[in-house]
């Protein structure tokens, strides 16, 4: 155990000293930008994930079936597609400490059960959405559930890492 996170802080030492982490901490722009677009990536992760998922889960102010909330599911992806390369770039910056953050590590655990469960409903009820007819299946219900939770542990962890 202790020789598994003594290689993850040398792995986590080597990308903090890498040339590559150098340029980050060398520029005066490049990581407060990597800052704004994280956050922009997040709020269109978090805001399409919680249209979806609050739809299956039975929210329906708009009052329309559930598959009308596919529509977030591009702008949720894009959101990822910003977030997860900009989350990296700030990590490279201090990657040791973060290794050993507790809640950076929580923040991790959050993200790895959110893809976990992500994988999960693509494989099941997701394939038969066109088939629900109106009635979300319980099983789908559960993964929106989690799906929004894990995520917004992931946000609430991400802002709670830089106090610890
Ligand atoms: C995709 C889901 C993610 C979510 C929801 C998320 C959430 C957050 C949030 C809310 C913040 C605080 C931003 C601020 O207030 O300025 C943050 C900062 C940060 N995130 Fe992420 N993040 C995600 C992915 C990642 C990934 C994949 C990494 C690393 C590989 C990462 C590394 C960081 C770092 C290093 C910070 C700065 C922490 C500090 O202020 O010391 N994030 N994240």
């Amino acid at each position: 155990m202790e020789q598994e996170a003594a290689s993850a802080v040398a792995w986590a030492l080597a990308l903090e000293r890498s040339a590559f982490a150098a340029a980050i901490r060398a520029s005066i722009w490049i990581y407060p930008a990597a800052n704004v677009l994280h956050v922009l990536g997040i709020a269109l992760l978090f805001g399409s994930v919680a249209v979806f998922d609050l739809r299956l889960l039975g929210v329906n102010w708009a009052g329309r079936p559930a598959e009308a909330a596919l529509l977030a599911l591009p702008l949720a992806r894009t959101g990822l597609a910003i977030a997860l390369p900009t989350g990296f770039l700030l990590f490279s910056t201090e990657a040791s400490a973060y290794v050993v953050n507790p809640i950076f590590q929580a923040k991790f655990a959050a993200i790895v059960i959110a893809f976990l469960n992500l994988a999960l409903f693509h494989a099941g009820s997701y394939r038969r959405i066109a088939g629900w007819g109106g009635e979300v299946p319980a099983s789908a219900r559960l993964a929106a559930g989690i799906s929004v939770l894990a995520w917004l542990a992931a946000v609430v962890c991400g802002r709670f890492a830089a106090y610890v």
